[in-house]
């Protein structure tokens, strides 16, 4: 239609709120759906960060607040940044937005000029390359393997980078394949960009602490510390602390970007909930109890799920030890014909014969720029993924 405008051409929608949505639409029609499209806890948010909100309203604290975020938060955000992290920001460093999906999409906004290249590992959050395109600007996808553990080396990252790369981004631990880089690998990354000083970091950490067995989070502006001033590091509280609703993501960094992204929020939002952010404060202040509780729970879904999609007939899935999510190789089913009669010649015709034929929704690999494979969300009910990983041994075992 000649009246939308032109960079919508440039973008498609998100794969994962289709499915989501496809899925939500097969159950309402009554049929016996199990959803593992969506990235987000199916734990409920602590009764002290709700409790905090409740008292927020109760106060009246129910006005504009400053643009990218109230003082209060800010400070319990430096707060952050320092103990967990050892980032030394000042509260002009910080800003606040309604979920990381902002302050990632202003920042990229503030900054990209058509031409602009953005590095970005695949398989990628489905997001960031859209973003970019939005932006105006050119996503710049690296490859990685399996075998590599879906990761990035210092190599290819190098190889990636031209006069006109501005942003590297990075996410560890990765939505879609739960992969994180250890110290020494996210250094060797940081050594590149030294040579390259005209890149910049976006490091997406958003599942920081969704990490299993012993593995210890870094993020690049404290591994290198002499990239802290072209570092945007961004973070939220949707995934650790179960608020995915309440849409509150943060980022610390230069002040001039930190300016230039709230002069963009001024200018379309304004301010995230103020309700919602004094519920972070007390998340990021509060206790966190409940984290090592989750992630033990995400660990014995982890290996239940890993353990069945194993055995299911052409499916390959390696063990990610952080994030909630899964991605296996489906490379074994192609060629084979679904119950519907149909071939499956694509990861996207895996996935929707299985949503068909199983009831079963996962969201296709190649929509995060990797096939053929699939992301499973396993932050969902134990005894529900149980079902699903015999649903989806069952349907592998039918096809011819
Ligand atoms: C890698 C990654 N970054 C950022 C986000 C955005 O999170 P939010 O906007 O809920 O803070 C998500 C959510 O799915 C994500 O997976």
């Amino acid at each position: 239609m000649a009246f939308l405008a032109d960079s919508l051409k440039r973008i498609k929608p998100s794969a994962t709120l289709a499915v989501t949505d496809k899925a939500r639409a097969l159950k309402q029609a009554g049929r016996d759906v199990i959803g593992l499209g969506a990235g987000e806890p199916d734990f409920d948010t602590p009764d002290n960060i709700k409790q905090a909100a409740i008292k927020a309203i109760e106060r009246g604290e129910t006005k504009y607040t400053a643009v990218d975020g109230m003082p209060e938060l800010k400070a319990a955000i430096v707060r952050k940044f320092k103990r967990e992290n050892g980032l030394d920001y000042q509260p002009n460093q910080i800003t606040v937005g309604t979920g990381g999906k902002q302050v990632l999409y202003n920042a990229l906004m503030a900054t990209l000029n058509p031409g602009d290249e953005v590095v970005i590992p695949a398989p990628y959050w489905v997001s960031y390359p859209e973003m970019v395109a939005l932006a105006g600007g050119t996503p710049v996808e690296v490859a990685t393997t399996m075998e590599s553990g879906f990761k990035m080396g210092p190599e290819a990252l190098d190889r990636a980078i031209t006069p006109k790369t501005k942003w590297l981004i990075l996410n560890s631990p990765s939505n879609p394949t739960g992969a994180a880089y250890t110290r020494d690998e996210l250094k060797a990354l940081t050594d590149v960009l030294l040579k390259h000083e005209h890149v910049w970091v976006l490091t997406d950490d958003m599942y920081e602490h969704l990490v299993y067995d012993d593995f210890i989070f870094t993020t690049p502006a404290q591994v290198e510390p002499k990239l802290y001033d072209r570092t945007l590091t961004l973070n939220g509280v949707s995934k650790a602390y179960c608020m995915t609703g309440w849409r509150i993501g943060f980022a610390g960094g230069p002040v001039e970007l930190i300016k230039a992204i709230a002069t963009i929020q001024s200018q379309s939002t304004s301010n995230p909930c103020s309700i919602s952010q004094w519920a972070s404060v007390e998340a990021l202040d509060g206790p966190k109890d409940f984290i090592p509780k989750h992630n033990k729970v995400f660990k014995e879904r982890r290996d239940l799920i890993v353990g069945m999609l194993n055995q299911a007939k052409g499916i390959h899935c390696p063990k990610p030890e952080r994030a909630f999510y899964v991605f296996p190789s489906c490379a074994g089913t192609l060629g084979k014909t679904a119950p519907s009669g149909k071939k499956i010649e694509s990861d996207q015709d895996f996935v929707t014969e299985l949503l068909e034929a199983e009831g079963v929704a996962v969201v296709q690999g190649s929509a995060f720029g990797l096939g053929p494979a699939f992301r499973i969300s396993y932050a969902t009910a134990t005894a529900a993924l149980q079902t699903a990983g015999e649903r989806i041994q069952r349907f592998c075992g039918n096809l011819k």
